[in-house]
């Protein structure tokens, strides 16, 4: 029998390799989705073999990532509790979808993941495997072996004779991708600790940003990003670039307390330097392109949007109708958007689109031909009228 696992290099996913070796008598493919986590990638392979898994995958998921899980997201504007964009969540189902490839490459019968059972990131894998394969097992060791700690986890691997480099303690629960990099735990537990700019590493910390401001231009083409300063980028390369000149300025810090789906409330740190001048770009453009109703309603359908993300609802139903919304809401949203970045800021410098609906010749408070002023008395009276009604009732009984 074989068992596929989400495989990160980590202590966690390490010991969970003879584990699993132990209790079901299995063959373990070890599966690590690169999305972007950056240096922890570097002899994977070896440590992998050296834990025990017969087979170690290396799966580069990072240009998939942008434009099947980021793109999509940003376009409806999904933000989960006005502050969060989703960086974590988004790229659990893409992992999910992975395994499942590779389980079902190598005949294995079950997905095993090393996720905690009070988080949302175990939802994400597990309703993503369901929805992928509804006969594949699963299996999550966290929710039963009796291991409670770093420690139990470090006397195991050393009873398994597995090497494991947990030396110096891992302070924060991180984790990361091309999106973005979230901490949690240690002294963030305590929502009254201001957190420790320290911690940074996707953002200059606010004292070391430049005294300057920087300029930078942001092109989109249907809603899609497609240049930075005029240069042309592939989808991976446009977020690296956004992230290089957001992080240089300390943009894109958010420190949040949200509600976890499993119940309880968690307080995280989030760097999202690139990721945040593209939802800002992106809105500024909408602001421009979009007629109001469109624009009102799609405010409903971000929510909703986020919603089922943080959720670990990617595949559903409904998530899918929202992007056939989503996008057809896109069609104009082509343009440049300018944006100002000093100090953590970022601020609105100008947007252009050869569709925006602003019309200086009606919006001028200068002289115009095309507005005539006296329109606007009937209008008044008839928008006015149910509050107008409504008064003179209240008027008419108020003596008695
Ligand atoms: N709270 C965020 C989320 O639910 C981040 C989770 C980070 N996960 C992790 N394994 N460190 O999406
Ligand atoms: C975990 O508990 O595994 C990480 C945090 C989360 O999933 O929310």
């Amino acid at each position: 029998e074989k068992i596929v696992l989400a495989y990160s290099g980590g202590l966690d996913t390490s010991v969970i390799i003879p584990w699993l070796k132990d209790n079901y008598e299995c063959e373990i493919i070890a599966v690590c989705v690169d999305v972007g986590q950056g240096e922890e990638l570097t002899g994977l392979k070896e440590k992998g073999i050296n834990s025990g898994a017969s087979k170690v995958y290396i799966i580069d998921a990072k240009e998939e990532l942008v434009k099947e899980y980021i793109y999509p997201t940003m376009k409806a504007g999904a933000i989960y509790e006005n502050e969060y964009l989703l960086g974590t969540s988004f790229a659990r189902p893409l992992i999910a979808k992975k395994l499942v490839e590779v389980a079902h490459k190598e005949g294995a019968t079950a997905i095993a993941h090393g996720a905690t059972g009070k988080g949302n990131d175990q939802v994400r894998f597990e309703v993503s495997i369901k929805a992928l394969d509804p006969n594949m097992k699963i299996i999550a060791p966290w929710r039963i072996w009796e291991l409670k700690s770093r420690e139990d986890e470090i006397d195991y691997a050393v009873k398994k004779g597995v090497k494991v480099t947990a030396t110096k303690d891992k302070i924060y629960s991180m984790d990361r991708n091309i999106w973005h990099l979230s901490h949690e735990g240690g002294d963030l537990e305590d929502p009254w600790n201001e957190h420790n700019p320290d911690m940074y590493e996707m953002t200059a910390k606010l004292d070391e940003t430049p005294d300057e401001p920087e300029y930078v231009i942001l092109e989109f083409e249907r809603g899609v990003p497609v240049s930075v300063n005029g240069k042309k980028y592939s989808p991976l390369g446009l977020i690296e670039k956004l992230n290089e000149i957001g992080g240089r300025h300390g943009v894109g810090i958010v420190d949040v307390v949200e509600n976890r789906l499993v119940g309880m409330k968690s307080r995280g740190v989030y760097e999202t330097p690139g990721g945040t001048l593209l939802y800002k770009a992106h809105e500024a453009l909408e602001h421009l392109c979009l007629d109001k109703d469109t624009y009102h309603f799609k405010g409903y359908v971000a929510q909703k949007y986020a919603e089922l993300v943080y959720n670990g609802l990617w595949f559903s139903p409904l998530k899918k109708a929202l992007d056939a919304f989503v996008d057809k809401t896109q069609e104009n949203v082509t343009g440049m958007v300018k944006l100002k970045l000093y100090k953590g800021n970022v601020i609105m410098a100008g947007s252009y689109s050869p569709y925006s609906l602003y019309d200086k010749d009606y919006a001028t408070f200068g002289e115009d031909e095309v507005y005539n002023q006296r329109d606007a008395d009937g209008f008044i009276n008839l928008f006015g009228l149910p509050l107008k009604i409504g008064a003179m009732v209240e008027k008419k009984n108020a003596g008695k």
